[in-house]
């Protein structure tokens, strides 16, 4: 007997397990003695999107370079996706193929056209040329850009070039995405397309989105508000 159906995704629905645990994140920067992390315990359940929130300098974006362990710690653990990274090699892995990236500065490379960018990350996990093609296809028309993929990033304005930025930030599908003040760069038509964008992302592919920002619409939107102070943070109920 020939068994059928047995790939049955081992994936809970958004909601049934945590995407991020993190716990006692802690790092002190030596150059100027600063504490920008101390003792941070951080979580996000599947599916869920938190504004992270809080003055310039309270630790911000080092929570998110510790989420993505783009940092080397004092202290803390990470756990994304049922994963606890134990070495580099563990992070690289789960950066390109589970972690999605944005920046405020979207880094996109001059010298290759938008679609190009989108293609970049999947060269060595999608071998097939013809599929990571089809998938740079979909994403361009998935963030509103699929008629701009030939163009050059100098010829687009701040909202495409961080709409390009995203489709690249997805391209192997990742389960997080953590962004830090991707529209802090944008007016606030262009930012409210792009905080759309990560909203219908969540909803329609269950993405766990952890967004760093200084606007309160934007925060106002999410399901969650975590706030940092002096390297130390605390989830606050909406209006809380
Ligand atoms: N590479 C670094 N070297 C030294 N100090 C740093 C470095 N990165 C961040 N800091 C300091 O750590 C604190 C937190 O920084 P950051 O996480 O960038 O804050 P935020 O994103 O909330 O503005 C700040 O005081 C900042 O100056
Ligand atoms: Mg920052």
């Amino acid at each position: 007997m020939v068994a059928v159906g047995v790939a049955a995704s081992t994936r809970l629905p958004a909601g049934d397990r945590r995407a991020i645990v993190a716990r006692g994140l802690s790092k002190r920067f030596r150059k100027g003695d600063v504490r920008a992390l101390a003792g941070v315990d951080f979580h996000a359940d599947s599916g869920s999107m938190t504004a992270v929130v809080g003055p310039s300098g309270s630790g911000k974006s080092t929570l998110l370079y510790a989420l993505s362990g783009l940092i080397e710690l004092d202290a803390g653990t990470v756990e994304i996706d049922g994963v606890t990274p134990a070495s580099a090699a563990d992070w690289v892995r789960l950066r390109s193929r589970h972690i999605g990236m944005v920046f405020q500065d979207d880094w996109l490379l001059n010298r290759l056209s938008a679609a190009e960018n989108v293609e970049l990350p999947m060269i060595g996990v999608e071998r097939s040329a013809r599929a990571r093609r089809a998938r740079v296809q979909e994403l361009l028309t998935r963030v509103n850009a699929g008629h701009f993929g030939d163009r050059m990033p100098a010829g687009l304005s701040g909202g495409e070039r961080q709409r390009i930025a995203i489709a690249r930030s997805l391209a192997n599908r990742p389960k997080v995405m953590l962004a830090d003040e991707p529209t802090g760069e944008l007016d606030s038509a262009n930012s409210r397309a792009i905080v759309e964008l990560l909203a219908d992302l969540r909803a329609r592919e269950g993405l766990t989105v952890v967004i760093v920002t200084h606007e309160d619409g934007i925060a106002a939107g999410c399901d969650r508000r975590f706030v940092l102070e002096d390297g130390r943070g605390r989830f606050v109920d909406r209006g809380g």
